[in-house]
């Protein structure tokens, strides 16, 4: 058994994640926690070259293929860099983890959400998070926020996927309603990350 806390953040593209994982770390490093961050995909040597390939603009993998980069790069973070970290007590918090290809790959994609969770419990050694933070936000504002950014090959896809992704969060919120927390991303960063310490509070995953 490990003794750290894994929380992670999930939700469309542009919803906010890497703010609110950029707000929470400093955060609770501030208050003197051991706090690591990690990226899905990537994270690693490994994970990082497999990202390169799943973000690449001149590749086109099939959905299977692009769920096992998604599960090889998660398996290599898992036991390189999340285990150990846990073990040691820290605070991991992830931007996407497990439940990010349960939704793109397994919903979105078509490839059923169930084969996609049976894969992840392989991947990650049955790991779940301690709480998992659903950035629910409509894809049009979501889109217009990422105007702003220079697109990859995912990001490219139109709202019509974004919206897909964002009913699969809903789902997988309905199904599992201990660990999801479903947070309204619409409003203001600070409003957000008040809520999000607010919570964390509540359902003691950390001691303020
Ligand atoms: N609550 C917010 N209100 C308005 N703009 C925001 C808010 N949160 C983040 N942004 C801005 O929206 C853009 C996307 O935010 P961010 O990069 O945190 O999203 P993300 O979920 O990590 O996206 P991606 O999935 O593409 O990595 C950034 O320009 C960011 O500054
Ligand atoms: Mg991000």
């Amino acid at each position: 058994m490990t003794n750290g806390k894994l929380i992670t953040f999930e939700g469309i593209d542009g919803c906010g994640k890497s703010t609110q994982v950029q707000m929470l770390s400093d955060h609770l490093s501030s208050l003197g926690y051991s706090v690591v961050v990690v990226r899905e995909p990537g994270g690693t040597d490994v994970g990082e070259a497999i990202r390169d390939i799943l973000l690449s603009v001149e590749l086109s993998p099939c959905p299977e293929t692009e769920l096992l980069l998604y599960l090889a790069s998660r398996a290599q973070l898992t036991r390189q860099i999340i285990f150990p970290a846990l073990n040691e007590g820290k605070v991991v918090i992830a931007d996407r983890f497990a439940d990010s290809s349960t939704v793109y790959q397994g919903y979105a994609r078509g490839i059923g959400m169930e084969t996609v969770k049976k894969l992840n419990a392989f991947a990650t050694m049955n790991l779940v998070p301690s709480i998992t933070f659903i950035l629910d936000i409509p894809e049009e504002i979501a889109a217009e926020r990422m105007k702003l950014k220079s697109k990859d090959r995912l990001e490219k896809e139109g709202t019509d996927f974004l919206k897909k992704a964002r009913e699969g969060y809903l789902i997988l919120a309905q199904e599992e309603p201990e660990r999801f927390v479903v947070v309204n991303a619409s409003r203001s960063p600070d409003v957000i990350f008040e809520e999000i310490l607010l919570i964390l509070k509540e359902k003691r995953v950390i001691q303020f």
